[in-house]
Formats: C-alpha cells, sequence, structure tokens
C-alpha cells in the first residue's frame, strides 16, 4: 500500500516523524587541516583525538534515548541511526584521516527538503563517510515510500585545496577572526561545492543558508542549482568567530517569527526579505551558562538550538531557563528535555535530530 514517509518543508510544521542520533562509538576525531580553525582557541578540546570516554558516551545515550521516548509519547515516530566503526580510519584517493567522528548529529548530515533526504557533501575530512550511519533507514524510506527520493551532493576530495592556509597557521586571536568573518573570509576555499546541511533553513519555498566555515558559495550554487523550485539565500553572521552550523544563530519558531543570537546579529541587508514580509526578528534570550560542558565544539548559545514541534509547541533543554521563559513569553508550550550532558556530541536538541515527516505543504513566505 502507498504511503507518504518523507515530508518536511520548514522547520516548524507539526512534527510526526524524526531521526533521533546515537552517541555510540562517538571519537573526537584527529587533526585535520581546518579542524584546528574550527575549535575555539579556549576550548578544552585542543589537541586532543580519540575515542570518548565510555561513561559520557553512555550518559549521552541515556539522555537522547530519554529524549526519543519523550517524543514517541507524544505520538512522534522516532528513527535511530546504525552506527558504523568510527574508529576505522578513511583512505581516499586524496586524504588519509586516522578516524572518523560518529553518528551525532544527524542534522548536520541530512536535509530533507519535501520528499527528498539529501546526504550533504560536509567538509570535514572524519565525516565524509558519517551518511553511511544512516543508509539502512533511507533504504527503509525507499521502500516504504514510493515518493521518498534519496540524494546525495557530490563527495568533495577535500584536498588541502579545499582550506585556506592563513586560518591553519598559529594562534590567530578573536579581534582577527572576527575581522575575517566579517569579510567573508572562511577557512574553507572556493575549490569545490562544500556544504553541511545544517547551515541550510528551511522556510518552505525559501532555503536560508549560512556562507561560513562549513559551507562555502559553490556548495551554495550547489543547492541553488539542485533546489530548482526554491529560492536559496545566502546569509552570515559577522559576530561569529566561528560560523558553523546555523542553528545556534537563527532559529524560525512558527511563521513571522525568528530567533536571532544577539551576538550574532543578521546584518541590515539580508534583514529586508524578512521585514519586508512581516516576519519579527528578536534577539534570542541569554543562555543560563557560562560555558560549554567538557570536550565540546560548542558554543553556550546550543541555549537556542530548539527543536519545534508544531507552531506553538517547543523543546528547549532543561537548564536553559531563560530560553524557556522568552518561549513561554513568546506564546509556545514549552517541553523540557534534559540534553546538556549530550552537548559534546555534537549540538542540542535541533542538532541531534533530522526531520523525516512535518504535516503541511511547500508554501511561500515571501511573496
Ligand atoms: N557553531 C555553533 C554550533 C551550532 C549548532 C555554536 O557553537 O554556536
Amino acid at each position: 500500500m502507498e504511503k507518504t514517509v518523507v515530508n518536511s518543508w520548514n522547520e516548524w510544521d507539526p512534527l510526526k516523524h524524526v531521526i533521533v542520533g546515537r552517541a555510540d562509538d562517538c571519537h573526537i576525531p584527529p587533526e585535520e587541516p581546518a579542524l584546528d580553525a574550527k575549535v575555539p582557541e579556549d576550548s578544552d578540546m585542543r589537541g586532543q583525538w580519540g575515542r570518548r570516554p565510555q561513561e559520557t558516551i553512555d550518559r549521552a545515550n541515556e539522555l537522547l534515548d530519554n529524549f526519543a521516548a519523550q517524543l514517541q509519547a507524544r505520538g512522534i515516530r522516532v528513527d535511530r541511526p546504525t552506527p558504523i566503526d568510527h574508529s576505522q580510519p578513511v583512505t581516499t584517493p586524496d586524504f588519509h584521516t586516522d578516524s572518523q567522528f560518529g553518528c551525532m548529529p544527524p542534522r548536520d548530515v541530512l536535509l530533507t527538503v519535501g520528499s527528498e533526504m539529501l546526504e550533504a557533501t560536509m567538509s570535514y575530512r572524519c565525516r565524509w563517510f558519517e551518511y553511511l550511519n544512516y543508509r539502512p533507514l533511507m533504504q527503509q524510506y525507499f521502500n516504504e515510500d514510493p515518493n521518498f527520493r534519496h540524494a546525495s551532493a557530490p563527495k568533495p576530495r577535500l584536498t588541502d585545496a579545499d582550506y585556506r592556509t592563513d586560518y591553519l597557521s598559529e594562534k590567530i586571536g578573536i579581534e582577527k577572526r572576527l575581522e575575517w568573518t566579517a569579510d567573508k573570509f572562511f577557512v574553507t576555499t572556493e575549490e569545490e561545492p562544500l556544504f553541511d546541511a545544517a547551515d541550510v533553513l528551511r522556510f518552505g519555498k525559501d532555503l536560508v543558508v549560512q556562507h561560513g566555515f562549513t559551507t562555502n558559495l559553490k556548495g551554495i550554487e550547489w543547492l541553488r542549482r539542485h533546489y530548482r523550485d526554491h529560492r536559496v539565500h545566502a546569509v552570515n553572521f559577522p559576530g561569529d568567530p566561528y560560523p558553523i552550523h546555523i542553528d545556534a544563530t537563527f532559529t524560525p519558531l512558527r511563521p513571522g517569527l525568528i530567533l536571532n543570537n544577539p551576538r550574532r546579529r543578521l546584518p541590515d541587508d539580508q534583514r529586508e526579505i524578512f521585514e519586508n514580509n512581516g516576519w519579527e526578528i528578536v534577539d534570542a534570550a541569554q543562555p543560563a551558562h557560562n560555558g560549554p560542558p567538557p570536550l565540546c565544539y560548542s558554543s553556550v548559545w546550543l541555549s537556542m538550538n530548539v527543536l519545534v514541534l508544531d507552531p506553538k509547541t517547543v523543546c528547549v533543554e532543561k537548564s536553559e531557563v531563560y530560553q524557556a521563559e522568552q518561549m513561554d513569553k513568546l506564546g509556545m508550550e514549552v517541553v523540557e528535555v534534559e540534553l546538556r550532558d549530550a552537548y559534546a556530541f555534537g549540538g542540542g536538541l535541533h542538532c541531534c535530530t533530522a526531520d523525516v515527516y512535518r504535516e503541511g505543504t511547500c508554501e511561500d513566505y515571501f511573496p
């Protein structure tokens, strides 16, 4: 019998089916060209690599399992990836890396637009094979849903030509980094199309894509040519010294309302499309924490990395009390989810999920 399994056009329509990542066998990847440039200069991640401590993996899995159960209790179908052995090295004709990363977070790898799920090119060598964790699910959806399209963007070569040596040489300093990101001078070059799926936000007919460390202009152009029925907009956030993934920076909550990280303000000329169409962009609340948890790549702004369940309901990390309070004031019902001890595995509630099915169709929010 025909049934639609895959359908999702935006970040807020009622969620019915989602993938939640797993922490199994997650590794801190070894040195590779752009990795150092992407890790904050004061981070405890610097110089570390290898399999993450088992007790942290177990704790993260406990939280991810609980989150999955919470979603299921609300009637949402939840699927989980099948971890590959991330300790395996990767060798291609162009590069070698001694280990991989993990199957967290799925949002970075899979981009669902309508009935298609697209595997991103990715831009880290250690994440080159990460799509394999999701292949059993892709096969299952392919078998279940005759309209499902499984697509994969061209695998990049990721030679040294993909990375700017200016970023690789030494400690750069925050002022220089901010100057460079304001000038859109990022660690990735324009050698070939590169994008991570978590740099893309879906607004129906419009796709908003962050140009930064993990997505280059050629990657955005590739997306433009791929999604021919969409309008693809490049955005950038000059206040972010490490522009990696858009979902702790710009968070649509429902038609007409977006949270923007107050430290990473969307420039005026890029706000026009939203403001001319009656969308309000409000500053996100301050994070509840002064620093990220141990061995975490992300900033404290995972506070705004929320998962919208429908235009009136949002999952917020349990300790992020200011973010929850703001959601309440904005008229959203808050579902508290404990996840902070899993942040180190690649992010928050939006990161650790990937949409499979949201009700609704492709609408034009910026006519
Ligand atoms: N680079 C981002 C992570 C986004 C999920 C941040 O740390 O703010």
